[in-house]
């Protein structure tokens, strides 16, 4: 588009050269009419190729604004899904009943935690406040609730995809956190071990 614009303003602005030349010879005796068409001329072809100029950006600008407005409607569609979505619970089976957390620390579940953490999870996370690969765990039972981190690392695939903090994160790590199989034991011991690095 835009060289294509380009060539029509070398195309009118060489015609109008030529055209100055032509006027030049008609009338090289009469030196005030000569400039007079010279700078009229001259004005034609700025105008022109100004106008060119301008059309040729406009049009790529309102090509955006309609593509700013096609991707509003998928991103609006985004928005709609994680609608029935809880932040606070994230998706999965657990809920906060479940897991009936007293304040109180099982030391022995919480080292069968750290084996499991230690073959599973260490690559990624680190139990301070640093990051890896992911996140570092430092306060993560404060940033989020127990039954949240429950679904998550049972199965963190839906919640990468609804889940706003997630999705912050893995702007951040560029990497998805992939899901690790865990299965309910598993979990919940790996729960005491953050529960315990958080105390
Ligand atoms: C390949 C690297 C990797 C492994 C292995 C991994 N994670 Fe993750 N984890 C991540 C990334 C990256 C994130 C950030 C979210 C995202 O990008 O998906 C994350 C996020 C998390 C979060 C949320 C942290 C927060 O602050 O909200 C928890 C909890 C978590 N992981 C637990 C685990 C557990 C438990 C294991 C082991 C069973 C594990 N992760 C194994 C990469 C990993």
């Amino acid at each position: 588009m835009f060289i294509f614009c380009m060539i029509i303003i070398m195309c009118t602005n060489l015609t109008l050269m030529t055209n100055v030349i032509n006027k030049r010879r008609q009338y090289k005796d009469l030196c005030t009419i000569k400039l007079y068409q010279m700078k009229k001329l001259i004005v034609i072809g700025f105008v022109a190729s100004l106008l060119f100029i301008m059309s040729c950006g406009e049009s790529p600008k309102s090509d955006n604004n309609t593509s700013e407005t096609n991707s509003e409607s998928p991103k609006s569609m985004l928005n709609e899904k994680p609608e029935g979505y809880d932040p606070k619970r994230g998706e999965g089976k657990y809920t906060a009943e479940m897991l009936k957390l007293d304040g109180t620390i099982d030391d022995a579940k919480a080292k069968t935690g750290e084996g499991i953490v230690g073959v599973k999870c260490a690559s990624c996370h680190k139990m301070t406040d640093e990051k890896l690969v992911g996140p570092g765990w430092k306060g993560v039972t404060t940033r989020r609730t127990p039954e949240w981190i429950m679904n998550f690392i049972s199965n963190p695939d839906p919640m990468i995809e609804k889940d706003p903090a997630v999705q912050a994160q893995l702007e951040l790590c560029l990497v998805r956190m992939p899901n690790q199989g865990l299965n309910d034991d598993e979990a919940r011991n790996i729960l005491e071990y953050m529960l315990k690095n958080d105390k």
